[in-house]
């Protein structure tokens, strides 16, 4: 199917029609935040379903109740998806925690008035292409990639859901009240993702013994992660995201568009990426 079959074109860029109907954008649009929400910003296939799982075993003190029985999408839900609208988040005891794929001048009203505290995760363009053209294979209301030289056309020049990985990157980057964004890449994460969870509870405010920092990041692992149910999207129908094509937890890895991306693919990004980001002065661990 096509982009004009699957996905609605909302302030911009593609967002799914599946999951993201008009009610639940307007229900988006309406929402009130409380200063003391958390939000999860990520461009798609940038650790997403990793943060759902760290961020609310911070608060909890690492008590694993809610991740072992909420799943991700429920647990942490996106408020643009159709789901927001009918898990009665306003009845949510605070902190509540939430996820969204939005640009930061998508966010709704609300959100600049209340100023809650965002975690925006990024992850090198090039892992987030591979990671993307294997999940847009398996997932069944995302247009199928084509070959891939096509696909990576889409996705430079943003014709894919939630539009250009650059524009999203820049919008948060160029976010005013930067006192209330943390920063921080899908890459250290990886690189060491013990002191990556210190630093988020010190951002979230909350403190936790070594021991309890140890057991999240031991918990976060990609293969302990893996094998959470409640995480691993085994809950999800196939005919929604087939994962005998490629499962969602698939690699876990950083450098992995070194398998993907032909020498010349891999130029062509370099040179697109490097007009784009011209003007951001952040540093990222990639560069
Ligand atoms: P790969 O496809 O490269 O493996 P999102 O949740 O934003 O959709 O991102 C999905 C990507 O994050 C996938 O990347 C997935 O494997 C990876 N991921 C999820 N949990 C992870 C973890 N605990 N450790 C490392 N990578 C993880």
């Amino acid at each position: 199917m096509t982009e004009a079959e699957l996905y609605t074109v909302y302030k911009g860029v593609y967002v799914p029609s599946h999951l993201h109907p008009p009610e639940s954008l307007k229900y988006y649009e309406e929402f009130s935040f409380r200063p003391d929400d958390i939000i999860i910003v990520t461009y798609p296939k940038s650790g997403t379903t990793w943060m759902q799982e760290i961020v609310p075993l911070i608060l909890s003190g690492g008590d694993p109740a809610s991740v072992e029985t909420l799943p991700n999408w429920d647990r942490v839900p996106w408020l643009e998806e159709h789901r927001a609208s009918i898990l009665n988040l306003e009845q949510r005891p605070s902190p509540r925690v939430f996820s969204t794929h939005f640009h930061y001048k998508m966010m709704p009203p609300s959100f600049f008035e209340a100023k809650p505290r965002v975690i925006n995760v990024m992850r090198n363009p090039k892992d987030v292409f591979t990671s993307s053209f294997h999940y847009y294979g398996m997932a069944s209301y995302l247009v199928n990639p084509g070959p891939q030289s096509e696909f990576l056309h889409k996705f430079l020049d943003g014709k894919v859901m939630f539009g250009s990985w650059f524009d999203h990157v820049k919008s948060w980057l160029n976010a005013e009240d930067k006192e209330h964004i943390m920063y921080i890449s899908y890459e250290e994460l990886i690189m060491d993702l013990k002191d990556s969870v210190a630093r988020i509870a010190q951002f979230l405010e909350k403190r936790l013994d070594a021991e309890v920092m140890e057991k999240i990041a031991e918990r976060c692992l990609f293969k302990n992660m893996k094998l959470n149910n409640m995480s691993n999207y085994s809950g999800a129908p196939r005919e929604f995201m087939d994962q005998t094509k490629s499962e969602f937890l698939r690699k876990g890895v950083v450098g992995d568009w070194k398998n993907q991306l032909t020498v010349a693919e891999a130029e062509h990004f370099d040179a697109v990426y490097k007009d784009k980001m011209k003007d951001v002065k952040y540093k990222f661990v990639w560069d």
